[in-house]
């Protein structure tokens, strides 16, 4: 490993479960590189749900731990085949299975977790994409939207749905909305939904073939017989025949393309605020907020 490179750096890391408060900004030792891996300075990370019930709650692996899910970044040493150092890339490590989080200014990742960043944006802000991305982009897999068939998505501006919405509109498939606050209608609107409501009592009946709930809301509804409901929230599943819950997995494919669709102008990324590193708790506490009409970023 280069010998310029620091043997200490710093990382946002929790010593026990509660509010903001338990967040840390410490010095630690820089990781050690396995077979396979490379070491990754982080520009940036965002901030997802999983984030603070991690914090919060008695989840993901014994406390002392490095949060983080998301990481935009440049490769900085080992040696893979797929990887250069002074490579960009973006990656998504399921920190509450694994451990391995990304919220330090040095990372060390297994190589097949990288995807090349997309070059149509600042590096910074493809930390926006790995996880809400490849959430949204496996649980349409897991609805499989037909074009011409209509989607509801609901929680439709924020971090997943964001995406999801765009996601389904690029399958063909005509897409509309249902978001928390009536000021986010427009929201809604420019990120390719039809028609967008902030009542799920107001949704139409049976019209659905395809319910992707982000919310955590009963959209069930809506759906028209036959149709698919799938839900990627922590609540209770709605009494629908086939309704399914999509849980995000670690994939380097789906990265790849996500990034093909943001280079090619395909998806957008909205980005609501910036945070350093070393004003998490303030970042978490705005977060948690909620209200945000974009991804949060956490800056390295
Ligand atoms: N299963 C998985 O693998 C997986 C992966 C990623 C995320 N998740 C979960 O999925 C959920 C969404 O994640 P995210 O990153 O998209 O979170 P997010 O960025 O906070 O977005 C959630 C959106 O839903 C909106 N919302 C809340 N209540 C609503 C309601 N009653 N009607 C309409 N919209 C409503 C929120 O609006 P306000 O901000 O105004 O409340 C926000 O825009 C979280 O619970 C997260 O933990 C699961």
């Amino acid at each position: 490993m280069s010998e310029n490179l620091p043997m200490t750096t710093r990382a946002v890391q929790i010593d026990r479960h509660g509010g903001p408060e338990v967040l840390t900004v410490r010095e630690i030792p820089r990781p050690a590189l396995a077979d396979g891996e490379v070491l990754i300075a982080v520009a940036a990370s965002s901030l997802n749900p999983v984030d603070w019930k991690t914090r919060a709650w008695e989840v993901g692996p014994p406390p002392p731990a490095t949060l983080g899910w998301d990481l935009a970044g440049r490769v900085v040493a080992g040696e893979v085949p797929a990887h250069r150092v002074g490579d960009e890339v973006i990656a998504m490590s399921a920190q509450i299975a694994t451990g391995r989080g990304t919220w330090a200014e040095l990372v060390a990742l297994p190589a097949h977790l990288l995807a090349s960043a997309p070059t149509s944006l600042p590096l910074e802000d493809a930390a926006a994409l790995p996880l809400a991305g490849t959430t949204a982009l496996q649980a349409l897999r897991a609805a499989e939207p037909a074009p011409g068939e209509r989607v509801l998505v609901t929680g439709a501006v924020g971090g997943v749905g964001a995406l999801a919405v765009q996601l389904a509109r690029h399958t063909g498939a005509r897409v509309d909305a249902l978001v928390s606050r009536p000021e986010h209608r427009s929201a809604a609107v420019e990120l390719g939904a039809e028609r967008v409501w902030h009542q799920p009592a107001d949704l139409p009946s049976a019209q659905y073939h395809v319910v992707l709930d982000t919310a955590g809301v009963d959209a069930s509804h809506a759906l028209a017989h036959g149709g698919r409901y799938v839900s990627i929230s922590d609540e209770p599943l709605p009494a629908v025949p086939g309704a399914r819950k999509s849980y995000v997995q670690e994939n380097t494919a789906d990265l790849a393309y996500l990034a093909t669709l943001v280079d090619a102008g395909e998806l957008r990324l909205r980005i609501a605020e910036r945070h350093p590193f070393t004003d998490i708790r303030a970042a978490h506490e705005r977060f948690e907020a909620r209200g945000l009409l974009g991804k949060v970023l956490i800056t390295f």
